[in-house]
């Protein structure tokens, strides 16, 4: 459920003079193993994405600049997560729809997944999740 989706905390290893580093390491400090990195950018004010649902696929969700909004929806329940922190990232389980929203200017949203890319992977279409969701 979307109750299992949580926010990881990060390390932060912070240095006064030269900034901070955040590192994510398989099976440490994410519960799977990253099979794939990517990341959206120079998403238009007031543009969506997302708007999916995957079958398989585990995903952690960092904004690695800026802001934006994801909400989780596991066909009974939704919960609107807003991230804004580079050492913070939401964890989401396969089955789970997913949209994200109001990015800010210049915001980059991270996502490391467990699976390289399969569109038959997707569920794109509402209705087809909810039908998954009751199987
Ligand atoms: P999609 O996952 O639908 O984007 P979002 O959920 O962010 O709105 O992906 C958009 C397009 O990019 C899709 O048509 C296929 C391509 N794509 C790949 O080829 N490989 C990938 O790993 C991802 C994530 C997307």
């Amino acid at each position: 459920t979307v109750y299992d989706c949580t926010i990881i905390k990060l390390d932060k290893h912070h240095s006064d003079r030269k900034g901070n580093i955040t590192v994510v390491e398989n099976n440490k400090d994410i519960p799977f193993e990253v099979r794939r990195t990517y990341y959206l950018y120079d998403v238009p004010s007031g543009e969506s994405r997302g708007s999916h649902a995957h079958k398989e696929l585990s995903q952690l969700i960092i904004a690695a600049s800026g802001s934006f909004t994801v909400t989780l929806d596991d066909g009974n329940v939704k919960r609107t997560f807003l991230l804004n922190r580079p050492n913070q990232g939401l964890y989401v389980l396969p089955g789970i729809w997913r949209d994200l929203d109001d990015f800010s200017s210049g915001s980059v949203c991270l996502v490391l997944a467990s699976h390289e890319y399969d569109e038959v992977d997707y569920i794109r279409d509402y209705d087809s999740f909810l039908k998954f969701k009751q199987k």
